[in-house]
């Protein structure tokens, strides 16, 4: 992704995040240089990956294959002393964005609509070889079972969350013709590196051609910019 695309994308974030008065911690404004002058006082930011997270998952086409998140809190699985076992997140998904088919090992998580349009979730059991099995799903949506067919979607309406447990596949996008999506998102700790199964293999973090400077860096970005 151009950084002149990341850059319009985070100026956009901050307008929707104002609309709903989804308020972000004080470092999320913060330039490269406030950064560096922090240092190892947000050494947590810093490990444990909180912050921006932009991604077009290697399709080129961040509008129709992409998702902006915001990683609020979050521990850190490769640090046994961290006694932070949860994660929040805030993500925007526009119409017919797709994030696309996935499943977690470990980490469990709501998938929470906190405004604006209708998110569409499709869902499929995996098998023992991490296929898609062909069985009934059977989820809970704000604490109310419901099974739906292999590969069926469920809609969730502002207000709505679905628990997604680990192994199960989902993928997800805005409803056409019904808004930008403001999700949030509460779980056990998440860990890109390592935790993450995608159906088919997709790039997780961008690669960044700089044609300006950044407006914010993104949690992949810290530790190049950092002291020590
Ligand atoms: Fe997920």
């Amino acid at each position: 992704m151009r950084r002149s695309e990341i850059n319009a994308l985070l100026r956009d974030a901050w307008a929707f995040f104002d609309t709903y008065r989804f308020r972000l911690p004080e470092w999320a404004a913060w330039t490269p240089a406030d950064w560096a002058a922090a240092g190892a006082a947000a050494s947590e930011v810093v490990q444990h990956h909180l912050g921006w997270d932009i991604t077009d998952f290697g399709s080129g086409d961040f509008l129709r294959i992409g998702l902006l998140l915001f990683t609020v809190r979050n521990g850190d699985l490769a640090d046994p002393t961290c006694r932070k076992t949860y994660a929040e997140k805030v993500m925007i998904v526009r119409e017919e964005q797709l994030t696309p088919l996935h499943f977690h090992h470990q980490k469990m998580e709501d998938i929470i609509n906190r405004g604006g349009g209708d998110l569409v979730i499709e869902l499929w059991n995996s098998t023992a070889g991490d296929g898609c099995a062909d069985t009934p799903v059977r989820v809970s949506i704000d604490g109310v079972e419901r099974t739906v067919e292999a590969g069926g979607r469920v809609e969730l309406r502002p207000g709505q969350s679905i628990t997604l447990p680990p192994r199960l596949y989902h993928a997800f996008w805005g409803a056409e013709g019904r808004g930008t999506v403001l999700v949030g998102e509460v779980s056990s700790v998440n860990d890109d590196a390592t935790d993450n199964r995608f159906y088919e293999p997709v790039g997780r973090f961008p690669a960044i051609a700089e044609d300006e400077p950044p407006l914010h860096l993104l949690c992949t970005e810290y530790p190049a910019l950092l002291p020590g």
